[in-house]
């Protein structure tokens, strides 16, 4: 059976290097991967066509790229169901890197992003000796899955308009180090995960965890983040004042009063600017009236799912 590939070539602009899209027509077998037909065209006729592999087995992450619109591993996706599914076989570079030739692009700002996390223990002579138990390896053991492909960052919302944001590759990485029993930085390193373009940039789209093929959930690993930074007491940041205001307005109307938790997430100067928008959802009936704000019916029954939180946290405290 032939199936027509049509993918993503580009390479020095201004000397014949355009981005286009050329075709080929390949000849697959039951079983064969997108690697294989990949190897094949270059073998038998193109060999000027560029793209990165290795481990042929899902171990070394080289061969992440985008496959009929979505990140994903060449050497761990079979054509034909893909053909099937999709109607065509398109196959362009990763998302949100720059593309150096045909399916290879730059790595290097993903390899920065891994070191701003400072990726090995950094623990106290009294944390090395801390003993680690099934339940201490558990904690971590999804984000050690991590093979380095870039699927994630590929597929991150936040990532496309923020280039500084550090994306979840390096944060899934981050968790590695702060949930592991033996460091010893684990407060230094969440007041810098907190910090601008960090843990809480994240928009939760979960695209992360979605399109990882390895279920490392980066989403999963922020989330720890976020929570382990506010029980260290690192909430001098927007992130964790919005979180904060939020559970103050549920636990106050049973409800979001955007109004409040706008004035307690940005502080009272930037929160005026926000007041043309304010008005503009007010008009558009997306947020309750501030001010004369109703509490919800059965507000007793939040107060109690309240109660039986505080008392949970009491006793594990104790
Ligand atoms: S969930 Fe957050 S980190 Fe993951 S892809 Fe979406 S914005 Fe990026
Ligand atoms: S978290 Fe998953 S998608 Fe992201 S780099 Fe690691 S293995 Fe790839
Ligand atoms: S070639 Fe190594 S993951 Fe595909």
């Amino acid at each position: 059976m032939k199936i027509k590939f049509r993918i993503s070539r580009s390479g020095p602009v201004g000397k014949g290097g355009e981005p286009h899209f050329q075709a080929y027509d390949v000849e697959v077998s039951e079983g064969m991967t997108v690697l294989e037909a990949l190897l094949k065209i270059a073998d038998e006729e193109d060999p000027t066509f560029v793209f990165r592999k290795s481990c042929r087995s899902a171990i070394c992450g080289s061969c992440a790229m985008t496959i009929n619109g979505f990140s994903r591993l060449a050497c761990a996706t079979q054509i034909i169901p893909e053909y099937e599914k999709m109607g065509e076989m398109v196959l362009e570079p990763l998302k949100n890197h720059s593309v150096q030739k045909d399916l290879v692009v730059d790595f290097n700002p993903f390899w920065k992003k891994i070191e701003r996390i400072t990726p090995y223990l950094t623990p106290t002579e009294e944390s090395i000796g801390e003993a680690v138990t099934k339940k201490d390896e558990a904690a971590i053991d999804a984000s050690q899955r991590c093979i380095m492909c870039g699927c994630c960052n590929s597929e991150c919302n936040t990532l496309e308009i923020d280039p500084r944001f550090i994306a979840p590759a390096a944060l899934a990485k981050a968790w590695r180090f702060v949930g592991d029993v033996r460091e010893g930085g684990q407060a230094k390193r969440l007041a810098r995960l907190s910090e601008e373009h960090g843990i809480w940039d994240c928009v939760r789209c979960v695209h992360c965890t979605q399109y990882c093929p390895k279920d490392v959930s980066p989403l999963k690993e922020i989330e720890l983040l976020r929570s382990a930074a506010m029980k260290k007491g690192v909430t001098d940041n927007r992130g964790a004042r919005h979180v904060e205001s939020m559970v103050e307005s549920v636990k106050r109307v049973g409800r979001l009063d955007e109004a409040s938790m706008t004035f307690r997430t940005l502080g009272f100067l930037r929160s005026l600017g926000m007041i043309p928008f304010g008005i503009r959802m007010e008009i558009h009936g997306k947020m309750p009236f501030p001010i004369i704000f109703p509490k919800i019916e059965k507000m007793e029954e939040i107060k109690t799912i309240f109660r039986e939180l505080e008392n949970s946290e009491e006793k594990e405290k104790k």
